[in-house]
């Protein structure tokens, strides 16, 4: 039976999720919950080493359908594992990325459906939705010019910005599509007031949990 927290971040690359489940994990341990903290995909040694077969950039020739059971096998193994035994002894689950990336880049950005996609990932995660998921909202452009610290990108990186544009596109749709769990977070800010509209929501959420 889940008892614990179940907190999510999502968003593109350069949209500083990293700095956010770091500050988020100090917050709620201050407060004497124990915390614990995981990526997708990876997380777990199983999941690590689907990681490596899903971004190695050798693996050029990549279908689709097999690149979203990858991540499907990379996830069911981290939830067996880590997630539902954290859950069900209290604990607090921060994971960077979760189901919602694969609905927003394989669904939406690669074209693969929604259905598929829930289909699959209803197994991985035997159903398992997050209590609140963090949309750290910048805008693509702006996330690339954040990374490469200049201010005008090149060809091949305007290309990659089309497919930056469809998973923006992806994120502010479900985000609408379910306003109750996913907060959509201004990421423009400067980090500490960005880790003030996470709090407002976290503060909230714990006083209805100890309810
Ligand atoms: P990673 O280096 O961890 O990037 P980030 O710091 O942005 O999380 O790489 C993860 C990549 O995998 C990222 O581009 C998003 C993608 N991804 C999917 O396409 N589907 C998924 O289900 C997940 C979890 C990640």
């Amino acid at each position: 039976m889940k008892k614990g927290l179940f907190i999510t971040f999502e968003g593109g690359d350069g949209s500083g999720k990293t700095t956010q489940v770091k500050l988020l994990k100090e917050y709620i341990a201050g407060k004497g919950i124990e915390v614990v903290t995981v990526r997708e995909p990876g997380g777990v040694p199983v999941s690590e080493k689907i990681r490596e077969i899903i971004l190695d950039s050798k693996n050029t020739e990549m279908d689709n359908i097999t690149e979203m059971l990858l991540y499907a096998a990379s996830r069911a193994q981290l939830v067996s594992q880590v997630i539902i035994p954290a859950l069900d002894s209290g604990k607090c689950v921060i994971c960077d990325r979760f189901v919602d990336s694969s609905y927003v880049y394989q669904g939406i950005a690669r074209g693969m459906g929604m259905d598929m996609v829930k289909a699959i990932n209803d197994i991985a995660t035997r159903k398992l939705v997050p209590d609140i998921t963090f949309f750290m909202d910048v805008e693509p452009m702006t996330a690339l010019k954040r990374r490469l610290g200049i201010s005008e990108p090149d060809r091949l990186e305007r290309e990659d910005i089309s497919f930056h544009d469809k998973v923006y596109r992806g994120y502010v749709m479900i985000a609408d599509m379910y306003p109750e769990r996913i907060k959509r977070i201004n990421g423009l800010l400067p980090p500490e007031e960005v880790f003030l509209q996470i709090k407002r929501h976290v503060d909230d959420l714990i006083c209805r949990y100890k309810d």
